[in-house]
């Protein structure tokens, strides 16, 4: 990418297009678009092609998706599949018909098989079979990771998959009903805090095991990868390194400065019992994460204290 390049952030609101709009800035790309789900719906085949057809962006980062914890992902199975599958065919077509330069595709590690062998390589994608609460998300994410390979495949474009782990930090969903396990347990810490509560409620076992990213180094390894990375296989972005749930309380408890106990509540499911990436091959190209987890913990509970806390959540 050249620092004048015409770049458009699908999902600039959002924890991953916020922190890539922050890192492109800080790196001096100066022409960035980008538009609020408001004011276009990815959903919509016809909005996107007039959008494309009046910015012929040179690159796009695909970060608007339909996203959730464990909750949401069960609950709302069509909500995931329909938003996640109808987005993606939209924005990859779309660049495709405008001659984007390059496009870089956001999967997930929990849409690598349940069982998979640890840590997870790119190759065990699509090895075996698929944890059954996300199992909707997954499919329509492997189907936007093979249409990208496609479209290089038959069409000569440059479209990369990228594969992070779980993400946190600054911009993060703190609404219990749909967010992920890190910032739930800010959450919930910050307000038992308040309350004066003895013990909190942590759902499931507690014994899984998680991989976390700050996301402004995923931010900082997608800008790495749009301007080094050309393949059509996936590659994992993550730390290498994992902690149980039950660490993670204590270390987000210690943080938050909540004193008291924990409960786990094992008829909450617990989710894919062990899920790390193997990052060898991010590494190898020369990246690695910086930010500590308890640093970005810090940052990001000091985030929510000033930026949701005073704010109802429904
Ligand atoms: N968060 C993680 O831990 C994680 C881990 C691995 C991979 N990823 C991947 O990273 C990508 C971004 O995730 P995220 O955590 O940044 O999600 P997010 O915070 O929920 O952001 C997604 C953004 O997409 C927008 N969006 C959704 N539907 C839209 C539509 N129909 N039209 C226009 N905009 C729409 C949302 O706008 P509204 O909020 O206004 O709907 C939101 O700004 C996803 O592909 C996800 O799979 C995330």
């Amino acid at each position: 990418m050249k620092k004048n390049s015409k770049i458009y952030i699908a999902g600039h609101k959002g924890l991953v297009g916020s922190a890539l709009l922050r890192e492109l800035h800080k790196s001096g790309y100066e022409n960035l678009v980008f538009k609020t789900h408001k004011e276009l719906d990815l959903t919509r085949q016809e909005q996107v092609e007039e959008w494309f057809e009046n910015e012929r962006p040179d690159y796009v980062f695909l970060a608007a998706a339909k996203v959730g914890g464990i909750l949401a992902n069960n609950t709302y199975p069509a909500e995931f599949i329909y938003s996640n599958m109808i987005i993606e065919t939209n924005i990859i077509h779309t660049s495709y018909l405008f001659n984007v330069k390059k496009l870089l595709f956001l999967g997930s590690s929990c849409i690598y098989p349940r069982l998979c062998p640890q840590p997870m390589k790119e190759e065990y994608l699509l090895s075996g079979s698929l944890e059954p609460t996300n199992e909707a998300y997954a499919i329509a994410k492997i189907a936007g990771i093979i249409m990208c390979r496609s479209y290089n495949r038959q069409y000569d474009c440059r479209f990369i998959s990228v594969m992070p782990t779980n993400l946190y930090g600054p911009g993060d969903n703190f609404d219990l009903n749909t967010s992920h396990v890190l910032p739930a347990l800010i959450r919930k810490f910050h307000e038992a805090k308040i309350n004066g509560m003895k013990e909190v409620e942590i759902w499931g076992t507690g014994t899984p095991k998680r991989e976390f990213l700050h996301v402004d180094d995923l931010a900082g390894a997608c800008i790495f990868l749009m301007n080094g990375y050309d393949e059509s296989e996936i590659i994992n972005i993550g730390t290498g390194q994992d902690l149980s749930i039950n660490e993670l309380a204590g270390m987000v408890a210690e943080v938050v400065g909540f004193k008291g106990g924990l409960r786990f509540n094992s008829s909450r499911p617990d989710g894919t019992p062990v899920k790390r990436l193997n990052v060898s091959k991010l590494n190898a190209l020369g990246w690695k994460a910086n930010i500590p987890l308890k640093q970005g913990i810090q940052e990001t509970y000091k985030w929510y204290a000033e930026n949701v806390a005073n704010r109802t959540l429904p």
